[in-house]
């Protein structure tokens, strides 16, 4: 077989050591990994990362959302190496053990709902839907699901049936789980059901699910559930308007609909909240969870109302879901999260969120800023009055930001994300500002010169 690269090497060439093992990387480590750019990690410490070279980053993209409580944060380590001296695994499917049970538990408390809830442990996100998926079915005889336009739920057959983001992550798939049917999010920047966003932007999505669907080509009585991520992540980082949940609630009540809050991204204290979907003062029915449950540790979770969990013993397992060192990281991550981290995330991330508006005065490339918490998108265009979307311009400022020692992540088309862990301080937002900042007005210059030219 001959060898081809797996990724295209960045324009900015790594160093010696990162580009020696990129290169034995490329040979064995499958293509289809999308690699952002050429960060080859050596060790970390809060929002601190280094490379193999020995240089300095400061992290605001925390692996995708999940080093919550900061990379390595002593609390979690400790509590890693108590549990993994004690025992590694015996397999929650067939056996008992407190870490588990003591975890559920916390879970069952802070879940979003005043219902008793109970939990099913995964090991990543994509497995807590397709379990969100089952469970739907199972508990309401129903086959069919609504799932939004621009939303992940990840790349197993069942959830990338779910997923409407990218072209690549579907093509060369199909057929994929039969019964999903895609809506609009509703995106009060780049609305697609009206001209330009109004005030009820939220109950014009959900009217179209009734009149469209409900009303139209799909009967309400076969759907199971509607997947939601509270806030689009992947997708864009797109906060849906107040009137939307409210809206969205009321009609899984009157057609007896299950509502499925998919918080793997925007759950776990990110917001400054437990769950995104409590600031729309609505109550789910399922909730999936993962990323930032046990900082960096595999896990994931399905939180249920305890009156959807009817299914029988062997309807559904894991080997290795609810791994004991995994629930021993997310019991301490959790007592980080209550004991100040939740906080931090709603003040420093309320900062952050001014701080980008500001950037956005200055910067003609920024064409929207939005967010919740340490949970904030901002939307880069070429030409902010017609919000044409700039995919080139976004992947530059993302690749200059890395090459001047800040790690971001893109999400859609045209926005970079910031979701930097739970524990940054108000300076580090400062620092990661003054680096974005200076990016954004040297990516501007080399545009105004290339438009001038061409
Ligand atoms: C909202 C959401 N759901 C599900 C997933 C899939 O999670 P995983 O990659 O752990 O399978 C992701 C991953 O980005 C996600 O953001």
């Amino acid at each position: 077989m001959g060898e081809t690269p797996n990724t295209q090497l960045p324009s900015s060439q790594p160093a010696l050591r990162a580009q020696t093992l990129i290169e034995r990387d490329r040979v064995v480590l499958s293509p289809s990994l999308p690699r952002s750019y050429a960060l080859v990690i050596d060790h970390a410490q809060g929002a601190d990362v280094w490379d193999v070279d020995g240089k300095h980053y400061l992290d605001m993209m925390t692996g995708i959302a999940v080093t919550s409580t900061g990379h390595s944060h002593p609390e979690v380590v400790q509590a890693i190496k108590d549990q993994a001296e004690k025992f590694l695994h015996i397999c929650l499917a067939d056996f008992h053990y407190e870490v588990a049970v003591e975890l559920a538990e916390k879970l069952v408390e802070i879940a979003p709902f005043e219902e008793d809830a109970q939990v099913f442990f995964t090991n990543s996100g994509a497995e807590a839907v397709e379990t969100a998926i089952k469970l739907a079915r199972y508990a309401t005889g129903r086959r069919q699901f609504i799932a939004f336009q621009g939303a992940f739920h990840g790349r197993t057959i069942g959830a990338l049936s779910l997923t409407a983001s990218k072209f690549r992550q579907k093509e060369g798939f199909f057929p994929l789980m039969p019964g999903v049917t895609h809506v609009p999010y509703p995106d009060p920047y780049r609305p697609s059901l009206v001209d330009s966003c109004c005030d009820n932007y939220g109950e014009v999505i959900v009217n179209y699910i009734e009149s469209k669907l409900f009303n139209g080509m799909l009967p309400a009585s076969d759907v199971a559930g509607i997947f939601v991520e509270p806030i689009l992540g992947e997708g864009g980082y797109v906060v849906p308007p107040p009137d939307f949940f409210p809206a969205l609630r009321d009609l899984c009540d009157r057609y007896g609909v299950l509502l499925i809050a998919d918080e793997v991204q925007s759950g776990m204290g990110r917001t400054g909240k437990w769950w995104a979907i409590e600031h729309f003062g609505v109550e789910p029915d399922i909730v999936t969870t993962a990323k930032g449950l046990a900082s960096g540790m595999p896990l994931g979770a399905v939180i249920a109302r305890k009156s959807l969990m009817t299914w029988k013993p062997g309807a559904h397992g894991s080997t290795f879901g609810g791994n004991p060192v995994s629930c021993a990281a997310s019991l301490a991550t959790i007592r980080l999260i209550e004991n100040g981290l939740m906080e931090n995330a709603r003040t420093v991330g309320e900062h952050l969120l001014e701080q980008v508006a500001d950037l956005m005065v200055q910067h003609p490339l920024i064409g929207d800023v939005r967010g919740l918490g340490m949970m904030i998108g901002l939307e880069i265009v070429s030409d902010r009055d017609a919000r044409t979307p700039s995919h080139d311009l976004r992947d530059r400022i993302v690749e200059r930001a890395f090459e001047e020692g800040l790690l971001l992540l893109g999400a859609g088309d045209s926005i970079i994300r910031l979701m930097p862990p739970l524990m940054l301080s108000k300076e580090q937002a400062d620092t990661a500002i003054d680096i974005l900042d200076r990016v954004l007005s040297s990516v501007e210059e080399e545009h105004r010169t290339l438009a001038a030219v061409g």
